[in-house]
Order: C-alpha cells, then sequence, then structure tokens
C-alpha cells in the first residue's frame, strides 16, 4: 500500500520522500499545490513505480478523497503549509486559507475515508500532522524548553494558522476516532530549502556578496535540527508512535541568529573564498526587527527519545558544513528557485524592512518600528 503524503514538493517533504523511498519504504503519492515553495523538479528523478506527482490543493475535499478511495493508503502524512513567517505578517489570508481551512477539509475528507474501513484497516491507518515548536510562543531567557504539555500561545499569523491546525487534528482524534498523531518540530536546516529561510538566505548572499540581514540584534534564539534527522524521526512516529499522542522533535542545539550566520560566514570564507567580497562578515547588515518576533524556541525531546529511541545524528557544525557543500554544488537547483517570485519577495520585504517604516544599519542607531 501506498502512503500519501502531503506538500512533498517542499523541503522538508522531498527529504522525508527521498529518505523513505531509500530506507524501502512503499509507494509514495505525493499531493502538492506546487505553490512558490514547491518544486517538481525535486522528485522528478524518482522512478514512476514509487512515486506520483498530484498536482492538487489539500482543501480540494473531492480530490482528497478521490485519492484516498482510489489508492487506499496505509498512511497520511501532511506537510502541505504556509510556512514562512514574513511572508504570513505581508499577508495573512493563504495562511489561513490552506492551513487552517485546508487542513479543515484534508480532516473532513480522511473522517469520511475511515468511517469506510474496517477495524483492521482502521488499526493499521494513521494520520501524521507535521507542524512546528512555534505554536508554544516565545521562550525567556532561562525558561525550560517547550514540552508537550506546554500551552499554545501562537504570536505571528503562521504559529496562529498551525496551532489551529494542531486543534482541529486533535479535535478529529478526540471526537471521531481518526488515528492522529502530532509532531511539533524546531527549525530546520539542510538541503531543497528555499532561500528565504535564514540559513539558505544567508548562504546564498554571502556566496554572492550581498548584504545578509539579520533583524533586530540578532540574538534571538531557535533550536536548529537537520532535515534528515526530522525525516528519520518522523518515520519513527509513523511507526511506532502512540495514536493520539503529540512528539517535539528538537535537536538539542540552541542558536543565537548571530552564532548561525558567523558560522556560515566562516565556512563560505573556508569553502568559497572571494577577494572581491573579502570576510563575509563584513556584508552582516542589521535591519529593523521582525514585527512580533520571538525571542528564543528550545524543545524538550524527552518523550520521542524515551518512547521511540530518537536522537539527531547530525550536530550543528558538520549539518552546517554540509549544507553550505549542498548550496555550492547546486548552482542549477538555486537558479531554478531564484525566479521571477522569488526576485519580487526579496525586492518586497527587504525593501520593506529598509525603507521609511524600518531602519538601516547596525541594531540600536537607528529609529526602530
Ligand atoms: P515549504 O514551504 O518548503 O513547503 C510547503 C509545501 O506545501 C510546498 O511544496 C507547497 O507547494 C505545498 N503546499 C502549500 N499549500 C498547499 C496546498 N494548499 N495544498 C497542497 N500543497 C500545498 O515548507 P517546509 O519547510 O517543507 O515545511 C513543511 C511542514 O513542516 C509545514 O507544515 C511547516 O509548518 C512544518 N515545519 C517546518 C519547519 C521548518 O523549519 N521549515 C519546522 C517545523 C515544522
Ligand atoms: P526563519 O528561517 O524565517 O524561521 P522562523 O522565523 O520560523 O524561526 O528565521 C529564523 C530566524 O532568523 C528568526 O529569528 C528570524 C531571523 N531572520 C533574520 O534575522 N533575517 C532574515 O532575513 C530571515 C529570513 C530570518
Amino acid at each position: 500500500m501506498p502512503i500519501l503524503v502531503t506538500g512533498g514538493a517542499g523541503f522538508i517533504g522531498t527529504n522525508f520522500i527521498l529518505a523513505w523511498l531509500a530506507q524501502g519504504g512503499g509507494q509514495v503519492v505525493n499531493l502538492d499545490k506546487l505553490t512558490y515553495a514547491g518544486n517538481r523538479g525535486n522528485l522528478a528523478h524518482l522512478p514512476a513505480d514509487s512515486y506520483e506527482l498530484v498536482v492538487g490543493d489539500i482543501g480540494d475535499r473531492a480530490l482528497v478523497g478521490r485519492l484516498l478511495a482510489e489508492r487506499r493508503p496505509e498512511a497520511v502524512i501532511n506537510f502541505a503549509a504556509e510556512s514562512h513567517v514574513d511572508r504570513s505578517i505581508h499577508g495573512p489570508a493563504e495562511f489561513i486559507r490552506t492551513n487552517i481551512v485546508g487542513t479543515f477539509n484534508l480532516l473532513e475528507a480522511l473522517r469520511s475515508h475511515v468511517s469506510g474501513l474496517s477495524a483492521t484497516e482502521l488499526a493499521a491507518f494513521r494520520f501524521l500532522h507535521v507542524s512546528t515548536d512555534e505554536v508554544y510562543g516565545s521562550l525567556g531567557p532561562g525558561e525550560a524548553p517547550f514540552s508537550e504539555t506546554t500551552p499554545y500561545a501562537p504570536n505571528s499569523p503562521y504559529s496562529a494558522s498551525k496551532a489551529s491546525s494542531d486543534h482541529l487534528a486533535r479535535a478529529y482524534h478526540h471526537t471521531y476516532g481518526l488515528p492522529v498523531l502530532t509532531t511539533n518540530c524546531s527549525n530546520n536546516y539542510g538541503p531543497f530549502q528555499f532561500p528565504e529561510k535564514l540559513v539558505p538566505l544567508m548562504i546564498l548572499n554571502g556566496l554572492s556578496g550581498k548584504p545578509m540581514p539579520v533583524y533586530g540584534d540578532g540574538l534571538q534564539v531557535r533550536d536548529w535540527l537537520h532535515v534528515q534527522d526530522h525525516a528519520q524521526a518522523l518515520m519513527a512516529v509513523l511507526r511506532r508512535g502512540r495514536v493520539g499522542t503529540t512528539y517535539n522533535i528538537g535537536g538539542r542545539a540552541e542558536m543565537a541568529n548571530m552564532e548561525v550566520v558567523e558560522a556560515i560566514c566562516s565556512l563560505l570564507d573556508e569553502l568559497a573564498p572571494d577577494p572581491k567580497i573579502g570576510p563575509r562578515r563584513s556584508l552582516i547588515t542589521h535591519i529593523a526587527d521582525r514585527p512580533g518576533h520571538d525571542r528564543r524556541y528550545a524543545v524538550n525531546p524527552d518523550r520521542i527519545s524515551a518512547e521511540l529511541g530518537f536522537e539527531p545524528r547530525h550536530d550543528f557544525a558538520s549539518g552546517l558544513r554540509e549544507t553550505v557543500r549542498w548550496y555550492l554544488d547546486n548552482g542549477k537547483w538555486v537558479e531554478s528557485v531564484q525566479s521571477g517570485e522569488y526576485r519580487s519577495w526579496v525586492d518586497r520585504h527587504y525593501s520593506w524592512i529598509d525603507g521609511g517604516q524600518g531602519r538601516k544599519g547596525p541594531a540600536g542607531q537607528g529609529g526602530g518600528r
């Protein structure tokens, strides 16, 4: 039986599908709307008997219902989402449409599907909803990392929409007995990440000698997990997770943004030195902070570690080195995603930050917001 992956043409979905198939998993049907973040080419090399792309929307209940009825997957893994906080600040509507209404429609199609399964089929079926640690809000410096019982306190339209979808998934388990598993993961990095996010943006700007834009003082803290570790964690949850349970996934790697950016500068200076650009640190440019910027995320991964034996394999230093190499070695991929849409986002977003409402230059020296 196949699995149905939604949003598999994006960053984490692509890495998950590659890992799933490399480890002998069954056929994958990938339902993806191919938004700006979805890339058909990522998986185009896979043989047709192990991978099929269906272009469509998780919010299309009839399409999802048909796929479930015809392909009878043993599991559905939902990666499909609008995923970038800054875009959610510019335009929250699409986040409401896909992350909330889309997930609702997906759940409705699943509810209808499982109502027709035999008891044995239902016992084997799983719906894995992939979510984020951002639903828990922001931590102070000394506060304990997020556990699965930390109350939700989302602060951005993105995290609020993901929180909402998590609540819906939970309710469909509680009320209708849908076999739901939910994961809340920290910041991922690795191959195939769209260069609007911190790590690939900094790698590519640094590589080409453009300013490396750090929001505010750059001392915001994130926990970083290599995307291939995330894929392994998701497989463990899918195969052995307790139905109805949430698992927090993290890398035990809390880092301030400035530490991440400086590490990228050092790696670029070593792996792609360019005398015309000089030391990459000179490109670091502090710009106005993100509105409502969460100060710190940190994840307590004890449950997934104790119950499922999951531990990340990559340490941040070697994982980041591998990631920088991947972007250096995959210029064609980079070119293909830096389309007109990407350029218009960069122009729109970074000029908005540097323009009248914000400040350019070192944090604390400008007007702020
Ligand atoms: P991404 O933006 O790279 O990819 C999202 C994919 O979903 C794209 O292929 C896009 O085309 C597709 N999509 C968007 N709307 C759709 C719709 N309505 N119907 C079908 N497909 C649609 O995102 P990502 O970074 O791979 O994240 C995947 C999931 O993991 C998201 O749910 C995100 O919230 C969650 N997550 C991401 C991170 C991270 O650091 N990137 C961390 C924790 C959790
Ligand atoms: P991001 O990759 O957007 O992930 P998230 O906001 O979901 O954590 O950003 C990671 C951190 O990097 C976050 O604190 C915001 C910061 N950041 C910058 O300083 N400059 C940038 O240009 C971007 C995109 C992010």
